[in-house]
């Protein structure tokens, strides 16, 4: 299955590693490469090459061939199979009020639950605000938390989460808000956009046993105790999550289900991303800082390598991605590929300054190689850039991306963007 044809590439420009200090010594663990002369030399497989040899040369094979031998190869070798069956959802409502955050908002809380007999759970529990300035269905930024519901804004309001915590503790009201910065709820209100989020532990706990414990067990066979080889780990489940997600937003009167924005950071920008490749529900992706095994190119090695990840998160990928650890030369897919599977889609890579381990030139490089396949459907792309811009300066069409000044995070900076992207892709509003 793998391509004759490759891309070949030269190693042309140089991150300028202007970083000193204990940001630098954190965002960089100690034993990876970050120079950029010693990244290997490499071939990408070509999104546009069929697996027989024969070139992609229009969007129907595209479509009908490429598209799937690419999705195929993710599902076998990166991420794994996202079981077919479909279980019996249920969408059972919490809470509303309609005059949240000073009356700026409706909030509403939505148990999406997985059981049809009893009901009791598993459930993942879907926070929504809608602006109350709309006058009809708005668009949707959705995306999973790292912290729970409660973390995205200190609105007393919002349920506290019952579930897994990652740090060890139950959820308090000290918690409130911690995490408000990521998302920028009164802005997003503010542009007429709703919000919806869902606390990431709901789906599966992101621990090495989290996947018997979460929503993957409910699809186990009898005597099956862990997904197999090719079956799905932590971010495959979490994608599937986000689906569940667009299932019960289709279904709400205050929401536009057709123009759902995906956003994600760090692992859950990587679950964006292959979110977005497996459900064409998702208007536009955005991945946020998502680096290895998400936006950045594996080839590179930078900072963070496959063989890395795979140990430190032994239940993210599949078991197969392991054959890869050390060999990223032989995968038969790479990570603009991933981006390719979203087009013609609007997609956004953002990259920051500060986070090397998630190596920003491999993530813009990602979007670069994608813009074949962008083209090829019609759209601009990237509308012409070549090179990685210089820092706070966004770039391209279809595919968006920038590298800001700072660290991992998701910033004000970084909405901004998103928002002005959507404006332009959900909206119909004109750039510049
Ligand atoms: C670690 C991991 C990254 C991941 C990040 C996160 O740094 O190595 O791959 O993106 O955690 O999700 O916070």
């Amino acid at each position: 299955m793998r391509n004759s044809r490759c891309l070949s590439l030269p190693l042309a420009g140089c991150l300028p590693l202007i970083l000193l200090g204990s940001a630098w010594a954190m965002a960089q663990p100690s034993g990876f490469n970050y120079d950029e002369s010693k990244v290997p030399q490499y071939q990408l497989p070509d999104p546009l090459v069929l697996a027989d040899g024969s070139p992609v040369r229009d969007a129907d094979t595209w479509r009908q061939r490429r598209r799937t031998e690419i999705l195929r190869l993710f599902e076998t070798h990166v991420y794994g199979r996202t079981p077919e069956r479909k279980l019996p959802v249920t969408f059972q409502p919490v809470s509303v009020d309609p005059k949240a955050l000073g009356g700026r908002a409706t909030r509403k809380e939505v148990d999406i639950c997985f059981t049809s007999e009893k009901q009791d759970g598993p459930c993942m529990r879907l926070l929504l605000y809608v602006p109350n300035s709309a006058s009809g269905p708005v668009p949707v930024f959705l995306g999973l938390n790292f912290g729970g519901n409660h973390t995205i804004h200190a609105d007393p309001g919002i349920t506290l989460s019952r579930a897994w915590m990652r740090d060890g503790r139950p959820a308090t009201d000290d918690n409130r808000g911690q995490a408000a910065g990521r998302w920028q709820v009164e802005t997003v209100l503010d542009r007429g956009y709703a919000l919806a989020t869902i606390y990431y532990g709901d789906i599966v706990p992101d621990h090495k046993d989290g996947l018997s414990q979460g929503v993957p067990k409910l699809f186990y066979t009898a005597d099956q105790t862990q997904p197999a080889a090719d079956q799905w780990g932590a971010i495959g489940a979490w994608a599937w999550g986000l689906s569940r997600a667009v299932d019960y937003l289709e279904t709400d009167p205050d929401i536009a289900g057709d123009k759902v924005a995906l956003l994600g950071h760090s692992r859950l920008g990587k679950t964006a991303l292959w979110a977005g490749a497996l459900d064409e529900r998702f208007r536009l992706v955005i991945s946020n800082n998502s680096g290895c095994g998400g936006a950045a190119l594996s080839r590179r090695a930078f900072g963070e390598t496959v063989q890395r990840i795979n140990t430190s998160f032994p239940h993210w990928f599949c078991d197969n991605f392991n054959q890869y650890n050390g060999r990223e030369a032989d995968l038969p897919v790479d990570q603009h590929m991933l981006v390719a599977l979203i087009a013609p889609r609007p997609v956004y890579i953002a990259s920051a300054q500060e986070d090397s381990w998630a190596d920003p030139r491999g993530e813009f490089l990602s979007a670069l190689h994608a813009d074949p396949v962008y083209r090829l459907l019609g759209t601009e792309g990237l509308g012409g850039a070549t090179e990685q811009p210089p820092i706070d300066h966004p770039v391209g069409r279809q595919i968006g991306y920038h590298i800001r000044t700072g660290k991992h995070d998701v910033t004000a900076y970084d909405w901004q963007q998103y928002l002005d992207f959507a404006d332009r892709h959900l909206l119909g509003k004109a750039s510049d």
